[in-house]
């Protein structure tokens, strides 16, 4: 990629380009708390693809199935090198069926954009695929009833990169409580299954923080080089 197309992606992904590295702060404000992941029972992991879409299409193993319009499932390439995954559908996902299509959306579009990627050669989905009321944070029992899904989805895609995009997101993924900040800038592997991941800020709190885009770059570029090392033989 020439210097002058990534200047036109930083710009489009609204990073200030003049901006020196070490002028922003570690920062993790609005990305704490805990989000732990309950047990479920029904049996998905042998799933294809069309069998699983059928299921989530059809699940109402929580109450988030009252309150959706549509169950958003998942987009992109279903032999993609990277996995982007998010929290949950917001209003404008609900509506479409389709993950990340809201202002947050665009910025991912943007950050993908700006690695080489767009939505057709990734594979975007959430940890839970219905509309959490008011958008606010899926509950436990919540990640715990849906989780199996993005699980099954994550065997068959076979990723080389799992991108996991927000604290919840990347909580529920990586087992853990730990904040964003303390997550990002290194390269973790998907539990049981090895599979490199990086965790960077969500978009929608990019657009809230702007001044963070800087390091969801570093982050990106992190996970670009993930991948290329985690060639056989390199
Ligand atoms: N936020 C998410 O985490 N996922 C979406 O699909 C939209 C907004």
């Amino acid at each position: 990629m020439s210097d002058s197309t990534r200047s036109a992606y930083l710009q489009a992904m609204g990073i200030p380009q003049w901006l020196p590295r070490d002028v922003v702060e570690e920062a993790a404000v609005g990305e704490d708390g805990g989000a732990s992941v309950q047990p479920v029972s029904a049996d998905v992991s042998a799933l294809d693809w069309p069998a699983l879409r059928d299921a989530a299409l059809a699940c109402r193993e929580c109450a988030l199935a009252e309150g959706r319009t549509q169950v958003v499932f998942g987009v992109g390439d279903q032999k993609a090198d990277w996995m982007i995954i998010g929290e949950a559908p917001g209003e404008q996902e609900d509506l479409q069926g389709e993950p990340f299509v809201g202002r947050a959306g665009l910025l991912l579009n943007n950050m993908l954009m700006a690695v080489g990627l767009s939505r057709e050669t990734v594979y975007i989905a959430n940890v839970v695929k219905c509309r959490p009321p008011r958008n606010r944070d899926p509950q436990p029992e919540e990640i715990g009833a849906c989780q199996r899904f993005l699980r099954r989805q994550i065997e068959l895609i076979g990723p080389k990169l799992i991108l996991v995009v927000g604290r919840v997101a990347a909580q529920t993924l990586l087992e853990t409580d730990a904040p964003v900040g303390r997550m990002r800038g290194r390269v973790h592997r998907y539990p049981g299954m090895e599979i490199p991941l990086v965790v960077t800020y969500h978009p929608a709190y990019l657009l809230r923080r702007p001044i963070e885009k800087r390091k969801s770059w570093d982050d990106l570029k992190l996970a670009r080089s993930a991948i290329t090392d985690n060639r056989p033989g390199a």
